[in-house]
C-alpha cells in the first residue's frame, strides 16, 4: 500500500475572481487528508472514507459507469467522495498505462468537505500521488498538481481554476493566474479560522457568479476589482505588512458580498473576529457557507469565534510548507 498526504488551504485573496484569469492567493494550512492507495487482484475500486467531519462509509463498485454502488449515504456525499476519487484514480491508470488495475482506496481527512478548505483538492493530489507509486511511478509535483487540476476541472464540469490543487500539491502561499502558477515568499501568518459547521456547493456557487457577471456589469467590475486587491495583497505579503494584508481581505470580503457568495454565518463570524482586534477576515473559498479566515496574533479571535452564535468550530492553523507527503 502506499500512502500520501496533502494540506488544506485558506484564500488569503481571490477566490471567485481567479475562475474568470484574475490572480489569488491561496495558502496551505496543517489540515490534511490522508489518502492509502493498494492494488486489489481484480479491477474493482473500493473506497472507504473516514472523518470526512461527516460519517464515514466504505462503497465497493465496478468502476464504471452504469454500475452504482448500493450504498445507505447520501448523493451528494456519493458524489464528493466518488466523483473525485473515481477521476483521481483515471489519471493513476493513465499516468501507469494500467488500465484494468482496481485499487482498495482509504480516505482519512481533517478537511471538512466543502467548507472552503480544499478537501476535495488535497484527497484528489493524496489519491494522485499515493495511486500512482502503488504501481511504481513517483510524479514530479508539477505533473501531479496538473493531473490534480485536471480531475477537480472534468468533475467541476470545467469550472475549476488550478489554485486549490496547485496550492495543496506545492504547499505554501502561491500565486495563480490561468495557467501561471508559483509559490511565494510568505512570513509567519497568525491564522484563525472559524468554521459554521455548514458547507457550500462550489459548482452552484461558482455558477451563480458567472451568471450574475453576464447581467450586471457591477459584478464583472467586482471581479475586477478584487484582481486589484490580490495584486496589492501579494506586494503586502512579500512586505510582511499584515495590517495591510488585513485590510485588503476586510475589502476582498466586502466584494465577496457583493457576488452573493456570503452568508449570515460567514459574514457573524467576520464581524466577530474584527471586532475581536483581528487585522482583518473574509470567508475563504467558494462560500455560501463553511469557514473564515481571519489574521490575528492574539488569542482573541479564537476566544470570540468561540463564542459566536452559528460557529462551530475554531482554530489557529499553522502554515503548511510542505504540499504533498510521501509516507508509505
Ligand atoms: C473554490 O475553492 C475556489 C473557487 O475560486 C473555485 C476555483 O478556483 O476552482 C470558487
Amino acid at each position: 500500500m502506499a500512502v500520501s498526504s496533502a494540506p488544506g488551504k485558506v484564500y488569503l485573496f481571490g477566490e471567485h475572481a481567479v475562475v474568470y484569469g484574475e490572480p489569488a492567493v491561496p495558502c496551505a494550512i496543517e489540515v490534511r487528508a490522508q489518502v492509502g492507495v493498494e492494488q486489489r487482484s481484480d479491477s474493482k475500486l473500493r473506497i472507504h472514507a473516514e472523518d470526512l467531519s461527516l460519517d464515514g462509509f466504505t462503497v465497493e463498485y465496478g468502476g464504471t459507469a452504469g454500475s452504482p454502488p448500493d450504498v445507505d449515504v447520501s448523493e451528494s456525499l456519493l458524489t464528493a467522495a466518488m466523483g473525485y476519487v473515481d477521476v483521481a484514480i483515471e489519471h493513476v491508470r493513465d499516468v501507469t498505462g494500467e488500465e484494468d488495475v482496481g485499487f482498495d482506496v482509504t480516505i482519512e481527512s481533517d478537511i471538512p468537505l466543502g467548507a472552503g478548505l480544499g478537501s476535495s483538492a488535497a484527497v484528489v493530489v493524496a489519491a494522485i500521488d499515493a495511486g500512482t507509486r502503488e504501481l511504481g511511478t513517483t510524479l514530479e509535483i508539477d505533473e501531479l498538481a496538473e493531473r490534480a487540476y485536471q480531475t477537480e476541472s472534468a468533475v467541476q464540469s470545467g469550472e475549476a481554476s488550478r489554485a486549490d490543487t496547485f496550492c495543496s500539491a506545492t504547499g505554501g502561499a502561491v500565486r495563480v493566474e490561468g495557467d501561471d502558477c508559483r509559490t511565494l515568499d510568505a512570513p509567519d501568518l497568525p491564522i484563525v479560522v472559524g468554521f459554521d459547521g455548514g458547507a457550500g456547493d462550489t459548482g452552484q456557487l461558482v455558477a451563480g457568479v458567472r451568471s450574475l457577471r453576464e447581467e450586471y456589469s457591477f459584478a464583472s467590475d467586482t471581479v475586477e476589482a478584487i484582481g486589484d486587491i490580490v495584486r496589492k495583497g501579494e506586494r503586502a505579503l512579500e512586505r510582511g505588512d499584515i495590517e495591510e494584508l488585513g485590510r485588503l481581505m476586510n475589502f476582498n470580503h466586502g466584494l465577496l458580498g457583493a457576488l452573493g457568495v456570503s452568508s449570515r454565518s460567514l459574514d457573524s463570524m467576520v464581524w466577530a473576529a474584527r471586532n475581536a482586534g483581528a487585522h482583518g477576515a473574509k470567508l475563504t473559498g467558494a462560500g455560501g457557507g463553511g469557514c473564515i479566515v481571519a489574521l490575528d496574533p492574539s488569542d482573541e479571535t479564537e476566544t470570540a469565534l468561540s463564542y459566536t452564535p452559528g460557529c462551530r468550530d475554531a482554530f489557529r492553523a499553522e502554515l503548511a510548507e510542505t504540499g504533498v507527503r510521501r509516507l508509505e
